[in-house]
């Protein structure tokens, strides 16, 4: 690390070994920047207390320590050999730890993490995202950044206001903030060999009914994820309300704050870190994304079915590492004694799900047809019965026996935010129970 780069009216001059590092890897536009020249979120927190606050534990904040992306990313690099699988495995650092691999340490994951600079080890944070000023594509983290030179030197920092006169830092109108696409260059991920598709929430939005050409009807990343407040999901079943205030302390106030928690479904690391808040709101947010129909009228031939909703989410349910998340259907009949008559999906004592589950998810595989749970190795998708925004998903259940009249039918739609198949392999103090949340339940008698 610690190569500069002197732009001077137009030409270049590089050292020889960022010459030869340009030359190894493959074409961009990134510029390797000093570290130095990145200031700390607890400066601009100084100022904007309240969005240093929301952002602090959130999943953004905690992208290089999340101890479940960690432990799987070194797990996944161990052990292969083939050179495009280790390519993959090593490349997560690129959006997990973005200021790291953008000043030049880490650039892999098996580099000596504990060499982190501090300031890279704290995340997705202010001066990375307010220093975006391009994209150049749309997955694999194609930002293009201009940080100033230090807190010093602060620069302009891009945002959503076209007059804002800050005393500080300069700052600039982006059109690029409050665009999907700031977000879905890096929640669009593909397999850097192979290009299996293994993320895709940004093209799940761009190909549903939130994304329109007229800016009044489209409702980007952050029309649901900015606009949530503990109380308020702001999910597409639910009002997404303004949140009037000032950005910054005692300045203006303005109609509409883009609140900083950035909340998905993760209610797990959030609490390991001791925010309890950010957990609720996780389980806030899953519990306004689905609902759940059930149809018993053909029951007499023992079938019952499901419809599962997708009427919160702006992307498939599961989204995201679609392949770790299960989200699946656990029915229970119950006869006229309360005593259980038929099961399906319902967890055992190791919290493990019976084989016959209905999960909703993605499925990988290796080029010839078989399963793997390792993302480096998977050169095709086998399987992907997720629910699409705003579809719907019908589910048909043969069950053993027809119940007798007066049983009750409960149906309910969870989430935990990894298989614990995959955590299970992980040597080391093993994973608690991950959360199980119930974001929909129905329930009809007989
Ligand atoms: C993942 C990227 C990201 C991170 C990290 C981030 N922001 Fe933002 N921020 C945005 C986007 C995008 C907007 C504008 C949203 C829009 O207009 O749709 C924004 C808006 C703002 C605004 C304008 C006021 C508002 O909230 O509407 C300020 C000030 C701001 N951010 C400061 C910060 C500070 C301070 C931090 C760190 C504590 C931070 N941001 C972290 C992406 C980010
Ligand atoms: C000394 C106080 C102060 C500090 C420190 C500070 N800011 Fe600001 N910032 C402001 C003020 C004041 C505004 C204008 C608010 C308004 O107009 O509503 C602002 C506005 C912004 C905006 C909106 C710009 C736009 O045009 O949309 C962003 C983004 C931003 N700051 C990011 C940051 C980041 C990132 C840091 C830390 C590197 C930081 N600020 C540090 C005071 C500060
Ligand atoms: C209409 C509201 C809405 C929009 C628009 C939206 N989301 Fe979401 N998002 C949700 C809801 C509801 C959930 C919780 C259910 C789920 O996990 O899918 C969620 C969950 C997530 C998760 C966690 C997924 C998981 O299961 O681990 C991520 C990551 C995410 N959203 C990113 C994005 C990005 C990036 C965009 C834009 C490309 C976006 N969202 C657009 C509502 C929205
Ligand atoms: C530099 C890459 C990057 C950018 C830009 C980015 N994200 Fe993320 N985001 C991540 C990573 C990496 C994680 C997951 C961290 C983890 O789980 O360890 C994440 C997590 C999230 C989560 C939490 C998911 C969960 O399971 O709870 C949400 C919500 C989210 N991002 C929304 C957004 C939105 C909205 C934007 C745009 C304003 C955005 N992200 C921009 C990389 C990025
Ligand atoms: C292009 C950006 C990008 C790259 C590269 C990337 N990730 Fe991520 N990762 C994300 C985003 C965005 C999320 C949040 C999605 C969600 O919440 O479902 C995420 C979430 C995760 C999670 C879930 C963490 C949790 O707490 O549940 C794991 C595990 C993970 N990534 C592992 C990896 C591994 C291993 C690699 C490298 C092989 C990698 N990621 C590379 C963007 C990236």
């Amino acid at each position: 690390m610690g190569y500069h780069i002197l732009k001077l009216s137009g030409s270049v001059f590089f050292s020889t070994a960022v010459l030869l590092w340009l030359s190894m890897r493959p074409a961009s536009s990134e510029e390797m920047i000093h570290i130095d020249r990145f200031i700390s979120p607890e400066v601009c927190a100084g100022c904007h207390s309240e969005i240093y606050e929301q952002w602090q534990n959130s999943m953004h904040h905690l992208s290089h320590k999340d101890p479940v992306y960690t432990r799987v990313a070194q797990f996944l690099r161990k052990g292969l050999t083939d050179a495009g699988e280790i390519e993959e495995a090593e490349s997560c650092v690129k959006c997990h730890t973005p200021v790291g691999t953008l000043t030049g340490f880490p650039m892999k994951v098996s580099d000596d993490l504990s060499k982190t600079p501090e300031i890279a080890t704290l995340g997705i944070q202010c001066d990375y995202c307010h220093s975006v000023e391009s994209v150049t594509k749309i997955h694999n983290n194609g930002l293009v950044l201009k940080p100033g030179h230090g807190e010093d030197d602060p620069g302009v920092k891009f945002g959503p206001f076209d007059d804002a006169v800050p005393d500080y830092h300069e700052a600039r109108y982006s059109k690029l903030h409050t665009e999907a696409e700031i977000c879905g260059t890096c929640h669009d991920v593909k397999h850097v060999a192979f290009g299996t598709n293994l993320e895709t929430t940004y093209t799940e939005w761009k190909n549903s009914p939130y994304h329109s050409k007229d800016p009044a009807k489209n409702i980007p990343c952050q029309g649901c994820h900015m606009y949530q407040k503990p109380g308020i999901p702001a999910t597409g079943s639910t009002d997404r309300p303004e949140n009037p205030g000032s950005a910054a302390d005692g300045s203006v106030d303005r109609p509409h704050i883009f609140t900083h928690y950035f909340v998905g479904a993760n209610s797990y690391v959030p609490g390991l870190f001791n925010d309890t808040e950010k957990a609720g709101m996780a389980v806030e947010r899953l519990q306004h994304a689905a609902t759940l129909s059930l149809d018993t009228s053909g029951i007499k031939d023992k079938t019952l079915s499901v419809t599962v909703a997708n009427t919160g989410a702006g992307h498939s349910i599961p989204t995201g590492v679609a392949d770790l998340r299960q989200v699946w259907l656990e029915i229970t009949i119950k006869d006229k004694n309360n005593t259980t008559g038929f099961q399906m999906g319902t967890l055992n004592d190791k919290q493990e799900l019976p084989e016959n589950t209905i999960i909703f998810r993605v499925v990988f595989g290796d080029g010839k047809g078989n399963k793997v749970i390792n993302l480096a190795k998977a050169r095709e998708i086998l399987k992907d019965n997720r629910i699409k925004a705003k579809e719907k998903v019908t589910e048909l259940i043969s069950l053993p026996f027809v119940p007798a009249a007066g049983s009750q039918v409960t149906v309910r739609l969870l989430y935990r935010s990894m298989d614990p198949e995959i955590l299970k392999l992980i040597p080391g103090d093993p994973f608690e129970p991950l959360p199980v949340v119930e974001m929909a339940k129905v329930q009809a008698k007989i």
